[in-house]
């Protein structure tokens, strides 16, 4: 049914009888998803979200339709639920897929393995069966430079045939599903596929209304500058000041959660041009440093953010950045904001917001 629609209106997000193309979101309810939504909404594309709510909360969903001025269905199911997923494409005149629906967190992935290849690889394999089941073959995948592992300093920028070696349990299922969606991309179903390898998303929308929640001690290093900002949190830890770096902490790409959201909406307008299944990088091709990270979110703030270097962390790389040329090329999209956009955006939803979504 996807299929019959296609090329028909592309440019514009409208199908067969002039009606919105519909795509199903998974993990709507998350960071990323709620931003994409937004993005979407706007765009033209109906929406309809799944999510659990393992680590979200239905008012981003309420802030979503808020921000877009335009409702968004939503069903609260598992993914691994294979029949709940069945009945939302029975119901739903879905055109396409964007899955973000998984666990994340790379220390929670070591203590929990099979929690991790349960949730990511098996909600992928519930959600791949429905849609073919329902003929719909047009995917966008949430994947992640954690793929490429710590690679050498010499490998930076990353490019999409850079090698992959993901070292963590989390890792490895985003390695496992892009090796999955190979797989049945390169049966006889006419599949098209992009996974997005996102760097590092930071930021929020800059309306405030919607950001990242985290549950607990971040994990990461925006939400831990930005709660020491608001003072939830006494003194940011930078993980080691002896790395051969510029000023000796490590860097990474940090692209804003909107670019990435944007890059979604450019992703499913590509899914034509696609043959079988791509991955393509999500970053900005600019690295930036923890302590420019940390300067960064002082000028937002207005105040210097309290910090103080610690030992390294373990199984950090040193130097993590993009090549972006291939998004350019495919989606044509770039991201358009840069390190002070993204501490601004990001302090202000964690000013208007201390609690998050509680
Ligand atoms: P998030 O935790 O905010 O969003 C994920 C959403 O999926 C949550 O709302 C959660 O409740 C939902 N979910 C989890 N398991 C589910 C299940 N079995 N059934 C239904 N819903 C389920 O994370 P995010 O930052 O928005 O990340 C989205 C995707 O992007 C994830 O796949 C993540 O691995 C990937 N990614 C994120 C980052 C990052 O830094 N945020 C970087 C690279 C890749
Ligand atoms: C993390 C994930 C990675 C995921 C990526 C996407 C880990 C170990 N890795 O990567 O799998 O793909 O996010 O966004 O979680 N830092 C501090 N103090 C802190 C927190 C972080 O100095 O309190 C430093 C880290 O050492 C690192 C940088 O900040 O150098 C960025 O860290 P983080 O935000 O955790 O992202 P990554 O480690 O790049």
């Amino acid at each position: 049914m996807a299929r019959r629609l296609r090329g028909i209106m592309d440019a514009m997000s409208t199908g067969e009888n002039g009606r919105s193309r519909k795509v199903l979101v998974t993990g709507a309810a998350g960071y990323i998803g709620s931003h994409t939504c937004v993005v979407l909404l706007e765009a033209g594309w109906d929406v309809v979200g799944v999510d659990n709510f393992d680590n979200s909360s239905p008012v981003a969903l309420e802030r979503v339709a808020e921000l877009a001025g335009r409702p968004i269905d939503f069903v609260e199911a598992d993914l691994r639920d294979s029949a709940a997923i069945d009945a939302i494409f029975a119901e739903h005149d879905v055109d396409a897929v964007i899955h973000f629906a998984g666990l994340k967190a790379v220390g929670q992935s070591v203590a929990e393995p099979l929690l991790y290849h349960d949730t990511n690889v098996g909600s992928t394999i519930s959600l791949l069966g429905a849609m073919t089941r329902a003929g719909v073959f047009d995917l966008v995948f949430s994947s992640s430079c954690t793929v490429y592992g710590s690679p050498d300093v010499d490998a930076m920028p990353l490019i999409e045939s850079s090698p992959t070696n993901a070292v963590s349990p989390y890792g490895r299922t985003k390695l496992f599903i892009e090796e999955m969606l190979q797989d049945v991309a390169a049966t006889d179903q006419p599949w098209r596929v992009l996974s997005l390898r996102y760097f590092n998303p930071v930021g929020a929308h800059p309306s405030g209304r919607i950001g990242e929640d985290p549950v607990g001690i971040p994990n990461n290093l925006m939400p831990y500058a930005m709660q020491v900002a608001v003072g939830v949190r006494e003194e940011l830890s930078v993980f080691g000041g002896d790395y051969p770096t510029p000023d000796g902490t490590c860097i990474r790409d940090y692209i804003h959660v909107v670019d990435v959201a944007e890059g979604h909406l450019a992703a499913l307008d590509a899914l034509d041009t696609v043959e079988g299944f791509e991955p393509i990088n999500l970053g900005t091709g600019v690295g930036s440093s923890v302590l420019e990270v940390v300067a960064a979110a002082g000028r937002a703030v207005g105040t210097p953010v309290a910090h103080r270097i610690v030992d390294r962390r373990p199984g950090d790389a040193v130097t993590v950045y993009a090549d972006p040329a291939a998004a350019l090329q495919r989606l044509g999209w770039k991201a358009t904001r840069d390190l002070d956009d993204i501490c601004v955006d990001h302090w202000r939803w964690q000013q208007k917001n201390p609690n998050g979504y509680r």
